[in-house]
Formats: structure tokens, C-alpha cells, sequence
């Protein structure tokens, strides 16, 4: 059997080998701490689940959904922008509803790439932008983003040939993994930029609602000319502890919006109509209120993991944003070997930052998605570590 080459381009998949180790050690009998993977070990909130038990009793919820969504969603997404942010977006030509950020981000790829075209991606960076850049044929040009530029990509540095040939900016604020801010200035010189080269720009916040200490994250479509260049990728997953429902959106300009429909009505057949009722439920009826003290949760795990980490010798910020500790390797050690002696010699999963891409060399990323006693159990080995 011949599999398409594009496999055999795929990296190696980050979490594989250290799910290989983890295994490997719990069959040896070893008690695993994972601050691997951010997936909220917090549950849903109950109300959401009360929507999905009430309509999935309804036949017309067991068919096929429509490829662009319930109207009611759209309004929903397009409601919810119009509170947290201010912005105003047709629901019928600017919204659209998806399987999670992820699927949204992967398609986009095949509307805005064709073969030899370049993708602008930040290293280190969700994979999906790479990867999505690679299954349509294109060329990701990888902007580093760097502690000294506030992790930051800085669009002088990207070539004036490589800027003309691109078609997609790929950006991520609050940014996983590295827990960094953007404000409108910045995403104003991004609109600047894409207007020059004709690029577009595909902001993805799936981290926007996941804030401390205060710090309120802006929206890309906030930005003055953004409606005309980009559009944003919101997911319900982090917000929501949602994670396993499956459900997102986008939001932006209308031509982007119809060739993601385009693509994805040919490919998938949309969200179950009973997580779309989950949807509406959660933007419509869980209060910042209870998004406030869904970060409390995490923002207690983050000063503990700051604290300790910084006691032993690793040079952790306190991030403002997102799910993610981002620590600097001491001296001597690479981000894998730093990985590998934790699970090694503590039995605590981290994961090694080159797996971002080459700019995440020297650095770890910590998840705080682990329950409480967990964090504090792994917290406690780490203490004993010396650097
Ligand atoms: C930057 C970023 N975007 C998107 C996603 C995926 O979101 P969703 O669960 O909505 O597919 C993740 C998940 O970790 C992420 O880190």
C-alpha cells in the first residue's frame, strides 16, 4: 500500500514520544504528574449539559446539521462578539460556527493555499498552522517570535519576495505556548502589513477569555481595517471547559467566511445540533462571572507552578493569559533533556519547547489542566529538583 508522501512530512507528532515514555513508565508502576497536554480537567458547566440532555431528545437534533449552523448560533456568536468586544458582525455572511478552532484552522489552509504559496507561521506555534500550510501544498515561513521582542513576530524582519508571495499571516494571542499579549498597536501594524502584500490574516484566540490578574485580551477584529483583511478563530473549549463538545467559530471578512463554508460543506457535515444548543447556552448564559472564577482556579495553580519553578532555578514570567507556563532552561539544558530528566528522575510530564518549533528551544511549556492535588503532588517533586 502506498500512503500519500504528505504523511512522511508530518513532524513527529509532539505528544507521541512522550505518551510512549509515560507508558512505558506507569507499566514499570511509577505515580505520573501530566503537565503535558492543556485540556481543562474542570468540568462543563452544568447548565450547558442540562441543553444538550433536553435537545438530543428531539428528533430533528439526529439528522444532519447544516454545514453553516444553526442561525440561532450564529446570532449567538455574533451577539457574544458584539458584548465582549464591541464589534458588530452580519450572522448570515460573517459568522461561522465550527468543529472546534482546530478544524476551522486545518480547512482554512485549503481556502488560502495552493500549491507554492507561503503561509507566514510563528515559531514556536500551534502546529496546525504548519501542517495545514504543508496538506494544501504551501510553504510555511516561519517568523520567529522571540522573548526580546515580547514574543512578538517582527514584521520587518520578514523578506519583501517572501511577503509578496504569501497569502495567510497565521497569528495566536494570548499565545500558546509562550503566554504572550498583543495589544491594537500591534494588530494594527498587522492590518498595515496584510493591506501592503495582500495577505490575510487568520488571528486565532482560542486563549481570549482565559485571562489574570485583570488583563482583559482585545479581539484582532477589534483592529480598524481588520473586517477587511482577517478573520479571528474563537473556540469554546478553554472558556467553557469544553473541550470534548467540539465547538468554535469564526468571524470576519465575508469572502473568507464563504470559501471556509465552501470548503468544509464538502468535507464535513457540520456540529451535531445538540453541542450547537451546548453553544448557545454557553454564550448566551454563563456570566463572566463564572468565566472569573473558572481562571481563579487556574490562576491559583499558576502562582504556585511560578513559585516553584523560580525556587528551583528556572526563570518562569507570570503569564497574564492562556493555560500554559513557559519556563526558561537553566544553563546546559535543552528543552528536551530538561523534559526527560523531570519525567525521568520526578515523574512529571512537561512538554520540551522545540516541540513549537526551533524558536521554543530553551524553554518548557507547563500545563495547568491538572486537578489541584495533582498540581500540588508534581509541584512538590519539582521542589526537590535543583538546577
Ligand atoms: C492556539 C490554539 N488554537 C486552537 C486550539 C484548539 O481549539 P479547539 O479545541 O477549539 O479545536 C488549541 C488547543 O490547544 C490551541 O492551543
Amino acid at each position: 500500500m502506498n500512503l500519500a508522501a504528505r504523511l512522511d512530512k508530518l513532524p513527529p507528532y509532539l505528544f507521541l514520544e512522550i505518551s510512549r515514555k509515560i507508558a512505558e513508565k506507569r507499566a514499570q508502576g511509577a505515580d505520573i504528574v501530566s503537565f503535558g497536554i492543556g485540556d481543562p480537567d474542570i468540568p462543563t458547566p452544568s447548565k450547558v449539559i442540562d441543553a444538550l440532555i433536553s435537545t438530543s431528545h428531539d428528533p430533528a437534533n439526529h439528522r444532519y446539521p447544516e454545514s453553516d449552523g444553526l442561525p440561532l448560533l450564529r446570532s449567538a456568536i455574533s451577539n457574544w462578539y458584539k458584548s465582549r468586544f464591541g464589534v458588530s458582525f452580519d450572522s448570515n455572511k460573517e459568522v461561522l460556527p465550527l468543529i472546534g478552532a482546530k478544524e476551522g484552522i486545518g480547512h482554512m489552509a485549503l481556502c488560502l493555499i495552493d500549491p507554492g504559496d507561503i503561509a507566514l507561521v510563528p515559531d514556536p506555534g500551534y502546529p496546525v498552522y504548519s501542517v495545514g500550510t504543508m496538506f494544501a501544498g504551501g510553504e510555511s515561513h516561519m517568523m520567529p517570535l522571540q522573548e526580546k521582542n515580547a514574543w512578538l513576530p517582527d514584521l520587518d524582519l520578514i523578506p519583501e519576495e517572501v511577503a509578496r508571495k504569501a497569502t495567510v499571516m497565521w497569528l495566536n494571542y494570548p499565545n500558546n505556548p509562550t503566554g504572550a499579549l498583543a495589544d491594537l498597536d500591534f494588530f494594527k501594524k498587522v492590518v498595515d502589513f496584510a493591506k501592503t502584500y495582500e495577505i490575510a490574516v487568520c488571528h486565532d484566540a482560542a486563549y481570549s477569555e482565559v485571562t489574570f490578574d485583570d488583563y482583559v485580551a482585545p479581539s484582532f477584529m477589534e483592529t480598524p481595517g481588520a473586517i477587511d483583511v482577517g478573520i479571528e478563530f474563537h473556540s469554546l473549549s478553554k472558556t467553557y471547559n469544553m473541550t470534548g463538545w467540539r465547538i468554535g467559530s469564526a468571524v470576519g471578512d465575508p469572502e473568507l467566511i464563504d470559501g471556509l463554508l465552501r470548503v468544509k460543506s464538502n468535507l464535513d457535515s457540520g456540529i451535531s445540533q445538540a453541542v450547537q444548543y451546548m453553544g448557545i447556552e454557553a454564550l448566551e448564559n454563563i456570566n463572566s462571572d463564572w468565566i472569573t472564577s473558572n481562571n481563579e482556579i487556574y490562576k491559583r495553580r499558576r502562582d504556585r507552578m511560578v513559585s516553584v519553578l523560580n525556587s528551583i532555578g528556572l526563570i518562569v514570567p507570570t503569564p497574564k493569559a492562556g493555560l500554559y507556563v513557559w519556563a526558561k532552561c537553566p544553563d546546559g539544558w535543552t528543552s528536551a533533556s530538561l523534559a526527560a530528566e523531570l519525567l525521568d528522575k520526578h515523574s512529571v510530564v512537561v512538554t520540551p519547547g522545540r516541540g513549537y518549533g526551533e524558536y521554543g528551544e530553551g524553554f518548557i511549556r507547563l500545563s495547568l489542566t491538572t486537578p489541584d492535588d495533582r498540581v500540588e503532588e508534581g509541584l512538590n517533586r519539582l521542589a526537590s529538583a535543583e538546577f
